[in-house]
């Protein structure tokens, strides 16, 4: 018999989970105003909402915790970070931050002015945000394969260079700062963006003498996908891909709490000593020290730590497997899911999923709402409610995709977490046409309205 993959760790702490009854949790979700952001973890069996933060470190993060050294300038935590990110990345420069929003914040603060165009390939939520609030533009720049959910394309995290080369060549290169590829891109379902597209939009972005940087959260994950499906980097390693990945950018910003498994931290990666002069004002003044920037030196070793535990091979294949493997189940049973499976959660196509809700009545929430009433089951929507209103009409926008996205937190459930989550979607899809009425928005905040809005049932 062929061997089965397994795992390729083993468990030496466990965190006690409970299972709720449905009658409790129609209560709770109500009480939470239909806002799976405010439910108390408690009332969450398999938590899904996101996989920022929530992994479980190794047994060597843990041993580095103790090394972590403390002093508020020159740590050896902050070399210990510094060198691993050279070696994994390329970088030469480097500033921590305490997340992932943080670096853009930093960043921007000191590359991007009222009225410019950052093209990309669907930002993410914080990084368009981070955007909008400097009053510029995000212009998204994905391919339109991205957009349709049963198309199998292996890369649909791609930039479309038609539409890139459009934005480059129609306005003035002082009003476009920077060109950012977020990889694995997470609004278009954790897709990946292949070598060879890096390559041409880094040779485009060369022409109009536009600098580069990777929204790089799920980096790893992206080199995987390389390594799988772009001809010619099977017989690589992920370090190898990573370091070519990178090669093509002018800098990075990065939420260390994906692919580098810690619980908190994030940093930017630069090439030109320029930028991180002007960014170190910033992260001084926003975040702490250019030595620890808003990170504690233990944090800082189990990072370094997390940087190689996420670029190995086996663990990739164990994580993206796992994603796949719920990923699977769920298609099977004719769930319309994106497809291919992204790296790190399986995005459900809300709108196939629940065609009797007008999009004016939150579809994807809708559904997020039903799966917690079914099973405990936290996802999230990264539909219209996450698109949030336009900021000049005020007009609520409504994304080509309403998804449900089930992030998979990593080295954290087992299979058997996956079969319980695929069970309750597939109980909610069985009465589906039941489901005839969405819900309503009672307040909101006026950007990243998603993590506070209220709701109630129509
Ligand atoms: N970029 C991407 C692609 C992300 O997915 C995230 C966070 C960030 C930037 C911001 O990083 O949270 O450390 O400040 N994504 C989380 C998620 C929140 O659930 O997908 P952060």
């Amino acid at each position: 018999m062929k061997l089965p993959k397994a795992e390729s760790y083993k468990i030496k702490m466990v965190e006690p989970i409970r299972q709720s009854t449905r009658e409790e949790r129609e209560l709770w979700i109500k009480d939470a105003n239909y806002n799976l952001f405010n439910l108390r973890s408690s009332q969450v069996f398999v938590d899904l909402l996101t996989d920022s933060g929530t992994g479980a470190m190794s047994d060597r993060q843990w041993s580095e915790m103790m090394l972590g050294d403390e002093s508020y300038a020159g740590a050896s935590s902050y070399y210990k970070v510094k060198n691993a990110i050279k070696d994994i990345t390329g970088f030469e420069y480097f500033l921590p931050t305490h997340q992932g929003r943080a670096a853009e914040n930093v960043l921007f603060s000191a590359l991007i002015k009222e009225g410019n165009l950052v093209p990309g390939n669907s930002h993410f939520d914080t990084t368009k945000a981070h955007i909008e609030f400097r009053k510029s533009q995000a212009i998204d720049c994905t391919i339109d394969e991205a957009f349709d959910t049963e198309l199998d394309h292996p890369f649909k995290g791609n930039i479309d260079l038609t539409k890139l080369e459009k934005v480059l060549s129609e306005n003035p290169k002082e009003n476009i700062p920077l060109i950012i590829v977020t990889i694995t891109c997470n609004s278009s379902g954790g897709q990946p963006v292949s070598m060879q597209n890096m390559r041409e939009v880094s040779e485009m972005a060369k022409k109009y003498d536009i600098p580069v940087y990777y929204d790089s959260a799920r980096f790893a994950e992206n080199a995987y996908f390389i390594k799988i499906r772009e001809e010619g980097y099977s017989q690589k390693t992920i370090r190898e891909i990573v370091k070519e990945m990178f090669s093509y950018a002018d800098g990075m910003t990065m939420s260390s709490k994906k692919d580098a498994i810690v619980n908190m931290g994030g940093f930017i990666g630069m090439r030109h000593k320029e930028v991180f002069d002007q960014a170190s004002v910033f992260n001084i003044l926003f975040e702490g020290f250019n030595t620890y920037g808003g990170m504690s030196g233990r944090d800082m070793n189990a990072l370094a730590q997390g940087l190689y535990d996420g670029t190995e091979f086996d663990y990739l294949e164990t994580r993206i497997g796992q994603v796949a493997y719920l990923g699977q189940m769920l298609k099977d049973y004719g769930v319309p899911v994106q497809y291919p499976f992204g790296g790190h959660a399986i995005f459900v196509d809300a709108k196939r999923f629940l065609p009797n809700i007008p999009k004016e009545e939150y579809i994807a929430q809708t559904l997020a709402v039903e799966l917690y009433i079914e099973g405990g089951v936290r996802g999230v929507e990264i539909g219209s409610i996450m698109a949030d209103r336009d900021p000049e009409t005020g007009e609520n926008r409504y994304p080509d995709l309403e998804l449900m996205r089930l992030a998979i937190p990593r080295r954290t459930y087992t299979n058997d977490h996956m079969k319980y989550v695929a069970a309750a979607i597939i109980n909610v899809y069985d009465r589906r046409n039941e489901i005839t009425k969405g819900l309503r928005i009672v307040t909101e905040a006026p950007i990243l309205r998603h993590f506070t809005v209220e709701l109630e049932k129509l």
